[in-house]
């Protein structure tokens, strides 16, 4: 009889050994290791590439024609916006997020907007019973005789169904939860999910059907399992928010068809999730409208989209030996490297302070233009001043201190001309073309500083 070989796979980044180590040495994880069966088959990914190969030859790039490119509108504006104008025929769309921020209820709700388009859909459900998805589509009003609604966890058996019912549209809820008895290993294990996404991706190409697939995403913030699953579909869309409050934001990492780094706003209501059209409304509405040291109001850019988004700081005398920096919604390190600048260059003296920063709204800020917005708020906080609670700050920090041009400067000015702000501070190099807001270009942290700060009350 054949000697069953078994590996040890990282269960973070799906590196694999012949042995049992304790640290993985591709992506320093420690106890990450578990021992799986190897596959009993050829693995089907490089049997579908093997098809393709097989068939190719060269051909010149003028000479290849393109397939029509089908997109099926979802009828929900806001994720429409981020896959690109609608989903792809036969694309694979990995929806990624935290336990209960509402992916079961975003594709439920797509999966009934879809059937008034006269779309098929099948939602398999392996983490929930008919009757629970029944209660959910109560509560959001679907009523459709095109949705299907499968429970199942058997990668095979949603083959065949798939196979019987012949959708546009296929859910999987989750990628964590099914398993392929081609594999001995646990669902949820690396194999298993590699597995059962590679028998996805042959259905969505094979058949052209649109697959979406739902993953969990682990403590650290990337999707539960191996990273491989980002690089084999071909949207992955990350669905982020407060749990507690009650807007979610959906952002699109990778995105084959459409633009990356597009956002989608939604809140969470008691009947599912809708768009959210005015962002700022949202984020700004708890602001006050008083000048406060330690706030200031910066216009991000999110994907194509710009968003006003308020910064808020926190710098007190330290009763620890080494200072603490303690961020939420933006980079540790992007901090502590506007920190070193304000040391260095303004001669602000934060060794002894703790310094907490904060994006209001739960948002996660990664654009290097809320830079100058970020030292402006630990800056007003360490001496007690204020930013005029009137203007907008746009600008990337470098190391000596000076702010360097944005992209989409007119895109973020016009947004903050239709919020009402009576006053723009951007980067010298940018060229700005709107007139209906005071511009004041600044080359250097120390000008912005001196251009915009006023003390408390005046
Ligand atoms: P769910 O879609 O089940 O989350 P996930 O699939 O990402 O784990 O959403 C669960 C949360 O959403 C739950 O806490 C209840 C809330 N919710 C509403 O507030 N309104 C609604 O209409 C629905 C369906 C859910
Ligand atoms: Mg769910």
């Amino acid at each position: 009889m054949a000697k069953i070989k078994t590996k040890w796979i990282c269960q973070n980044c799906g590196y694999e050994t012949a042995g049992y180590l304790g640290k993985c040495p591709e992506c320093g994880t420690w106890g990450s290791f578990t021992e799986e069966m190897q596959a009993l088959t050829k693995p089907q990914m490089l049997l579908t590439l093997q098809g393709i190969l097989n068939e190719s030859k060269p051909s010149l790039l003028n000479d290849i024609a393109i397939g029509k490119e089908v997109r099926i509108s979802t009828n929900i504006s806001e994720f429409d916006r981020i896959l690109g104008g609608g989903l792809v025929q036969g694309s694979l769309v990995l929806i990624a997020g935290d336990p209960g921020i509402g992916k079961s209820t975003i594709l439920l709700q797509t999966g009934g907007e879809l059937c008034k388009n006269n779309k098929k859909v099948l939602y398999i459900s392996a983490e929930e019973s008919a009757s629970q998805i029944k209660l959910r589509a109560e509560r959001l009003n679907i009523n459709s005789d095109k949705l299907y609604i499968y429970p199942q966890i058997n990668m095979e058996n949603i083959r065949t169904e798939i196979d019987n019912i012949n959708p546009d549209v296929v859910v999987v809820d989750s990628i964590q939860a099914i398993y392929s008895g081609t594999i001995t290993s646990s669902a949820g294990s690396v194999s298993q999910i590699r597995e059962c996404c590679n028998i996805l991706m042959q259905i969505a190409k094979n058949k052209n059907i649109t697959v979406i697939i739902i993953g969990h995403v682990t403590k650290d913030g990337s999707i539960a399992g191996p990273k491989v699953l980002e690089h084999m579909v071909d949207t992955v869309i990350y669905f982020e928010g407060d749990k507690y409050k009650s807007y979610r934001i959906l952002r699109s990492m990778k995105n084959r068809f459409g633009n990356t780094s597009e956002v989608g706003i939604f809140e969470m209501n008691s009947d599912g999730l809708t768009c959210v059209t005015n962002p700022n409304e949202l984020f700004l509405n708890e602001r006050s409208q008083e000048s406060i040291p330690g706030s200031a109001i910066v216009v991000t850019n999110e994907g194509t989209r710009p968003l006003l988004v308020e910064i808020q700081a926190l710098v007190g005398t330290t009763p620890y030996p080494t200072p603490r920096r303690v961020t939420n919604g933006v980079d540790t390190s992007r901090l502590l490297q506007i920190l070193a600048v304000l040391e260095k260059r303004v001669g602000l003296n934060l060794s002894k302070q703790d310094v907490y920063v904060n994006i209001t709204g739960g948002i996660e800020v990664d654009d290097p233009g809320a830079d100058l917005g970020i030292a402006l708020a630990v800056a007003t906080c360490a001496r007690d001043v204020v930013v005029d609670s009137q203007t907008v700050i746009i600008g990337e920090i470098g190391l000596s201190g000076e702010v360097h041009p944005v992209q989409n400067i007119d895109k973020r000015i016009n947004e903050a001309v239709l919020s009402g702000f009576k006053k723009a501070i951007v980067p010298y190099s940018n060229k700005v073309t709107n007139d209906k807001i005071e511009i004041i270009k600044v080359k250097r942290l120390i000008d912005a500083i001196s251009a915009c700060i006023y003390p408390v009350g005046k």
